[in-house]
């Protein structure tokens, strides 16, 4: 209970007061969502923020369970959902069904949804039709766009519109044809230096957070002092503002590779394989459905069952 308290945006604590324990519960259960506020002042805090990417219902409700403060509804989804080698054919449409689907299981966590390939690079206008879409349809707080210092005018606009905007530096998983595929970024100097200069450009143009993807330690750790707003790593080392990890990676379901950045607190890819192998063993033995599972017939409708089975 005390986590819990710990982890309650400031603003609710006053609707707090431990009198009756289920009506206790009953307002913790109805707590407010974090909002990108919340999370920027986790950075004036010192408090480090942990995010993960979630794409559905259940996962939602387990890491709203877990205090995770942001949720990202990511294009990961393509790769690590639906097979896809990028995540460059996911839609709108598809971020938004699963925004949806996040927004139900998690009550308390800021959700961050993905703005996917060519939904806001073509013109500003664009751009914020479709941020808009993802945050009335999809319950989204706030949207992420990848993309430096051109971006910025874009970030600006959306974010003067009233939508809370997170950037994304280093690896922009939009670009991967461009970059040559997923590698650090900002590994020379006067790249490192442009990478500075480009998070400044977020920074003035309004963005709440950003993400840094494939960034040497030193320039990821140079960004998050130089800057107020929180950085959220992954592939950027230990002194970024928080982390930010994709769902599958860390609990071991997505096995087609596993990405340096990432560590496996799970192995349920693992675990779910054997349980499924233990389970078409007992369908094939006749060990399931066992008694627990199964209803039946009282006896004596069973028997006037069987003598009208008779005279069928
Ligand atoms: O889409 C995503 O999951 C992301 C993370 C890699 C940060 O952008």
């Amino acid at each position: 209970m005390q986590e819990l308290l710990a982890l309650t945006p400031m603003r609710c604590r006053a609707t707090l007061q431990p009198r009756d324990p289920r009506r206790h519960q009953s307002a913790i259960m109805k707590t407010i969502r974090l909002t990108t506020r919340d999370i920027v002042a986790m950075k004036a805090r010192g408090e480090r923020i942990a995010a993960l990417t979630a794409y559905d219902y259940t996962s939602a409700q387990m890491l709203d369970a877990a205090a995770v403060p942001l949720l990202l509804i990511g294009d990961t989804v393509g790769m690590v959902v639906q097979g896809e080698a990028t995540t460059l054919p996911v839609t709108l449409e598809q971020v938004i069904y699963h925004s949806k689907m996040v927004a139900r299981g998690a009550h308390r966590a800021l959700l961050l949804g993905d703005l996917p390939f060519m939904t806001y690079q073509v013109c500003v206008e664009d751009a914020m039709r479709n941020a808009a879409r993802l945050m009335t349809e999809g319950g989204v707080g706030a949207v992420k766009i990848e993309g430096g210092i051109e971006m910025a005018p874009t970030i600006e606009r959306i974010v003067k519109a009233g939508i809370p905007v997170c950037g994304h530096l280093g690896f922009t998983p939009q670009s991967t044809h461009a970059l040559g595929g997923p590698r650090i970024q900002g590994r020379d100097p006067s790249a490192a230096v442009s990478l500075i200069a480009q998070a400044k450009a977020l920074e003035a143009a309004g963005a709440f957070a950003i993400v840094l993807e494939l960034v040497p330690a030193l320039v990821a750790a140079e960004i998050s002092q130089r800057i107020s707003i929180p950085t959220l790593g992954i592939g950027a080392g230990p002194h970024c503002d928080g982390e930010i990890q994709v769902f599958h990676d860390l609990f071991g379901l997505y096995t087609d590779f596993q990405p340096r950045h990432t560590r496996r607190y799970l192995d349920a890819a693992r675990d779910i394989t054997a349980a499924a192998r233990r389970y078409a063993t007992d369908v094939a033995a006749r060990a399931f459905p066992g008694p627990e599972q199964t209803s039946d017939l009282a006896p004596e409708v069973q028997a006037q069952f069987r003598s009208l089975l008779q005279t069928a």
